[in-house]
């Protein structure tokens, strides 16, 4: 029995939503085990589009659970606005399908304002975050004041965790001169949600164990991308978790042993949204006309996607950082009417060539890519879902690129719908 990691290998938006909500006709639990609602997974199903930033993808699908894992931070507000807009469109959420970790840690309304203060005060060193509170919410969760899910149980101790919390916070906002944040009202708002949280929460680590034992199939559905990992992405131009697949165990309570084929969403081409270094973008037409056709705007902010070639040498890097066992290649449809395709397969810096992208931020800024060009096929590809039926130079672009990541290519997905995919090898059988 196998259960399957899906990660992002580049800096987010590769398609996980997608895959993940593909492949969950073959899982009986999906579980998010990272990130927050700066995450925006689209699902197109039958023409209809869904949005998820804090549910797991396998919501939309009848007769499977969907786990918000610890690893998760939790804005309340937000999630209770997800379950009333995805009711809205008739999918059911009860207590039946959705569980929640009581130790997952909550996003505060001081996170998002901390979020905004910092970002607004580093003006040209700004990250360019979601402003969602991601990053002061992991921050307080390491520091060991943070609220928990659990910590919603009771009045009293409620009460001396947010007075814990607030002490640190305000001490900050005072040194920027911004004002206090009051604990009574945020106290009394909290109360007032509590009931809605409180009644998805389980331990979930007991609940995985027992999935497992009763040999159910979990697909661990991660958020953003390698790439914008705390440890291995851009930093610190990165988000505050741990995007890797090894974050799944950690991020739901189950062994590394539980995770028993990782797949690595891909786009064909690579997108960046907000700040940091990106070899291979393009700030030219070419990079226009891949935004525009592969309608790169952020799910969640709206803003536009830097758009650039596919970097081979990120690509294979994040591969081995993170044991990628296969690649789920998305978007190649995106690519269709361009005359020539450009791939990266090495980066030169001071003179040298080199295989990989440097750690300090200074040299990922300075690498210059070297590039492998391939003939476009300038035809259509959009919703093809057998290899055989793909234009001769698209077979040879992936192949090439399979070759060069040194990582079988399992899937091809050729549009945003559900089925618009080919499948190469299933994941939960290989
Ligand atoms: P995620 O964050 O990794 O789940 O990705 P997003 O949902 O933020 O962004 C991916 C976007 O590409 C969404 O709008 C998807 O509907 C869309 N998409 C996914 N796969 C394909 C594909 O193969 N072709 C095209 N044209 N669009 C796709
Ligand atoms: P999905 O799951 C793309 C980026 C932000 C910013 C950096 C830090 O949809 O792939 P944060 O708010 O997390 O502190 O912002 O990370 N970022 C994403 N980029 N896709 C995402 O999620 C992202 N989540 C965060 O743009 O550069
Ligand atoms: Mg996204």
């Amino acid at each position: 029995m196998k259960n399957v990691a899906v990660i992002g290998s580049q800096w987010g938006d590769e398609g996980k939503g997608k895959i993940v909500d593909w492949l969950s006709s073959e899982a009986d639990v999906v579980v998010r085990f990272q990130g927050g609602h700066n995450a925006g997974h689209t699902l197109v199903v039958d023409g209809i589009t869904y949005k998820l930033r804090l549910l797991p993808s396998g919501i939309v699908r009848k007769n499977k659970i969907s786990i918000i894992g610890n690893g998760v931070v939790i804005d309340p507000w937000a999630l209770l606005e997800e379950i009333d807009e995805i009711k809205s469109k008739g999918i059911k959420v009860s207590i039946e399908n959705l569980i929640i970790s009581e130790s997952a840690n909550l996003i505060l309304p001081f996170h998002k304002e901390m979020d905004e203060i910092r970002e607004d005060a580093a003006g040209k060193a700004k990250i360019g975050t979601t402003r969602r509170g991601i990053g002061p919410a992991y921050e307080d969760k390491i520091g060991r004041r943070s609220i928990r899910v659990m910590d919603l149980i009771s009045k009293k101790n409620l009460n001396q965790r947010l007075e814990t919390v607030l002490l640190h916070h305000n001490a900050i906002r005072k040194g920027l001169g911004k004002n206090i944040f009051k604990k009574d009202k945020l106290m009394e708002d909290l109360l007032k949600i509590a009931p809605e949280i409180l009644k998805f929460s389980k331990p979930v680590w007991k609940k995985i164990y027992e999935f497992k034992k009763n040999k159910k199939k979990i697909l661990f559905e991660g958020a953003q991308g390698i790439l914008l990992d705390v440890d291995h992405g851009t930093y610190p131009f990165v988000t505050s978790s741990n995007t890797v697949a090894s974050a799944a165990a950690t991020g739901s309570g189950c062994g590394p042993n539980s995770i028993n084929y990782v797949l690595g969403i891909t786009k064909a081409y690579t997108t960046r949204v907000g700040e940091g270094p990106f070899p291979t973008e393009l700030k030219d037409d070419i990079g226009e006309k891949l935004g525009t056709r592969g309608k790169e705007f952020g799910t969640v902010t709206s803003r536009k996607r830097r758009c650039g070639w596919f970097d081979g040498v990120l690509v294979r890097q994040t591969i081995k950082i993170s044991g990628i066992d296969g690649i789920a290649l998305t978007k190649l449809d995106v690519l269709d009417e361009l005359d020539e395709i450009k791939m990266c397969v090495a980066y030169e810096i001071y003179g040298k060539e080199i295989d990989y992208l440097p750690a300090a931020v200074e040299d990922q800024l300075k690498v210059k890519p070297i590039y492998k060009s391939f003939k476009g096929w300038k035809s259509e590809t959009k919703g093809i879902k057998k290899f055989d039926d793909l234009p001769e130079n698209a077979k040879v672009y992936i192949k090439e690129l399979e070759k060069f990541i040194e990582t079988k290519i399992s899937s091809i997905s050729t549009s945003p719908e559900r089925n618009d995919t080919i499948l190469i090898e299933d994941p939960f059988k290989s």
